[in-house]
């Protein structure tokens, strides 16, 4: 199903789970669905110990002209700051 009213979110969130140390494929598939000109987009990610940066640096290579702004990982060891993190990421996003 696609996401309604599309064309009126400037922000645009995307979670996922490290797999393999990437993005799973279907990021790259909504990646490659929706018209992210015009947008902001943020990622979110978790894994067991592996770093979120190589997934959003090969996001960042493979999708040139979205933009791609940030993204906020957490392991599994890093979860109990996973609250206090976030509000701190979305509040300074939207400072
Ligand atoms: C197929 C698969 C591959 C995974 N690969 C990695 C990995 O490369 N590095 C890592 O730290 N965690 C890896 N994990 C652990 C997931 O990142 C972890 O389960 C997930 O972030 C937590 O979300 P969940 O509760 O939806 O599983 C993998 C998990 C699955 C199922």
């Amino acid at each position: 199903m696609r996401k309604e009213n599309w064309e009126s979110y400037n922000t645009v969130f995307i979670g996922y789970p490290i797999w393999w140390g990437d993005a799973p494929r279907i990021i790259q598939t909504f990646l490659e669905s929706y018209d992210f000109a015009d947008k902001s987009v943020f990622t979110f990610s978790t894994s067991g110990s592996s770093p979120g940066s190589a997934a959003f640096n090969a996001l960042e290579a493979a999708y040139p002209g979205i933009n791609l702004l940030g993204n906020l990982h957490f392991t599994s060891s890093s979860l109990d700051e996973a609250s206090e993190r976030c509000t701190e990421w979305v509040n300074a996003i939207f400072a």
